[in-house]
């Protein structure tokens, strides 16, 4: 007897059926009853979000429950618990229109798979950190044994028209996976972090396995142009690949397409979020906490790749260097912990308290502290709040894929009285927002300068700088994003 799977998109609406189908691995599924579709969206991704009212921080999670709230389908992937003997069969949990099917993992594949390759390798490798790669042939083969398990645990709820999107660096080899299992669904695949250069990725021992299975996808998407520059570079000098125009390659005996689509936010809904919260309590506290003093805003997952340190540094120089700051100025850096369990995690950890402490101990006077450093996490709507109250939004990573955080503080600021992004040039962002006082994340004093530039900005520049900025995050919003993939991924081949 096989699952009910009652999610149905939203995606062309054509027929109409009660009758049951048979799945290629001979299952029976029961369709809903009403089949609004026949390309069902079926999102697979490590992380599944079970909406369950607590925070998410990251941002493949608030992404990807947005898409999936609009066009309803199938949410796959790891539950989040490591149990000591999981079950084979995938938890479904219906939810209106999206059903979550999730797995458990056991501690060998916790430490395999997620912590070890997924998070020690490919994280720190895609994130131009070739020197904190800690690579075992063990922890590769756990990330291939958990890829093949998935593969073999989602093949029986699939329907042959469905549409398969799978989700980020944990499942690149899903694809080959289920491929190997003879699902010829027309198969997608989006990369949220930076893909790095060719050269870059000859670090990793398996990098012709890893692109291999890559190409198993009929469409691979990247955030920004250079990602997907890197990933054809590869394919082309190292792979043989025959570049056929327009994105799309002959590489391992198949046709890959690749495409950008630079992931966005629910633009409206953060705006509307962010004046709503104008009221609440949590406004009317942080107003208070600050008297009349300027707020800057840094809203980050403890990550090495978000450059942190070198953050801190340049609120200590601007300090420094501009006396007339102090006591004026309050920076928050709300920093909740991330895979605390990895070393590099609990080293930056140790890092930004001491930094943090040295600043405070620093400039801190009976009535101000200049820093305030909180590791927890805080709900969405909170969060636009927060952002709309701070007059600059401090987003500084060393390399990051997107960076969503940028978006949403844009998002959030009052069109009267703007406040100003001082944004990493390294960030995926910055190909959108180039209104945005870019900055080197690496050049301390160039920060300390942005943010002072920020500081002393006239209303006009802001006014002017933030409203071409929400032109492009209203354009290029969460919807956007999630529609010109979906139509890419149609328009990619598979049977149909
Ligand atoms: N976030 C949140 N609560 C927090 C911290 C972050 O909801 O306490 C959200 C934040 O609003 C954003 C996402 O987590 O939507 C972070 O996404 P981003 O692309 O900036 O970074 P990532 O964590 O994916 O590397
Ligand atoms: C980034 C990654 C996501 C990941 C998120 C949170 O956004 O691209 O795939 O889900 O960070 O990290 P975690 O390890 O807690 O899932």
């Amino acid at each position: 007897m096989g699952h009910a799977i009652t999610g149905a998109g939203e995606l062309h609406v054509e027929q109409q059926s009660s009758e049951n189908e048979v799945n290629p691995a001979g299952r029976e599924v029961i369709s809903p009853r009403a089949v609004h579709t026949n390309r069902r969206l079926v999102i697979v991704s490590n992380r599944v979000a079970v909406d369950s009212g607590k925070h998410d921080s990251g941002g493949l999670a608030v992404a990807i429950r947005a898409a999936l709230e609009k066009s309803g389908g199938i949410w796959f992937g790891w539950s989040g618990k490591v149990e000591d003997s999981p079950g084979n069969e995938p938890e479904l949990i219906a939810a209106g229109p999206l059903t979550y099917a999730t797995l458990d993992l056991s501690q060998r594949d916790f430490d395999e798979y997620y912590l070890g390759f997924a998070n020690r390798v490919l994280w720190p490798l895609f994130h131009f950190r070739a020197g904190l790669v800690d690579y075992s042939r063990k922890d590769f083969s756990g990330y291939l044994r958990v890829n093949r398990w998935f593969a073999q645990s989602l093949a029986p709820l699939l329907l042959p028209h469905d549409l398969v999107w799978v989700h980020d660096y944990h499942l690149i080899p899903l694809g080959r996976e289920l491929r190997c299992l003879d699902q010829a669904q027309v198969l997608g695949f989006f990369l949220h972090t930076p893909f790095p250069p060719a050269e870059m990725l000859r670090i990793l021992p398996n990098h012709r396995e890893l692109v291999e299975g890559l190409c198993a996808y009929d469409l691979v998407g990247f955030q920004t142009k250079s990602d997907a520059q890197g990933f054809c570079d590869y394919l082309i000098h190292w792979a043989g690949a025959e570049d056929l125009g327009n994105g799309a390659l002959r590489a391992f005996g198949r046709i890959v397409r690749t495409q950008v689509f630079p992931i966005g936010i629910d633009t409206e809904a953060v705006s509307g979020h962010a004046a709503a919260a104008e009221t609440s309590r949590h406004m009317q506290r942080l107003r208070r906490s600050l008297g009349n003093r300027t707020l800057m805003i840094g809203v980050d997952r403890l990550d090495y790749s978000k450059g942190l340190p070198a953050r801190f540094s340049a609120f200590g120089k601007l300090l420094e260097a501009y006396p007339e700051t102090r006591n004026r100025i309050i920076f928050m850096q709300i920093a909740p912990p991330s895979r605390s369990e990895v070393p590099e995690y609990k080293e930056i950890r140790r890092t930004l308290a001491a930094a943090a402490g040295n600043i405070n101990g620093r400039y801190s006077e009976f009535d101000w502290t200049p820093l305030r450093y909180i590791n927890k996490s805080f709900g969405h709507q909170i969060l636009t709040g927060f952002y709309r109250a701070a007059r600059i939004g401090l987003v500084t990573p060393l390399r990051d894929g997107m960076n969503l955080v940028a978006k949403e503080y844009i998002a959030s600021q009052p069109r009267e009285d703007p406040g100003v992004l001082v944004l990493s040039c390294f960030a995926g962002a910055a190909q959108e927002l180039s209104e945005a006082v870019l900055v080197n994340p690496f050049d301390v004093e160039g920060m300390a300068e942005a943010i002072r530039q920020g500081l002393d900005m006239p209303l006009g520049e802001r006014q002017e700088r933030w409203t071409a900025m929400m032109k492009t995050i209203q354009h290029n919003d969460i919807a956007h994003w999630r529609e010109s993939f979906i139509a890419a991924l149609q328009a990619s081949g598979g049977p149909a």
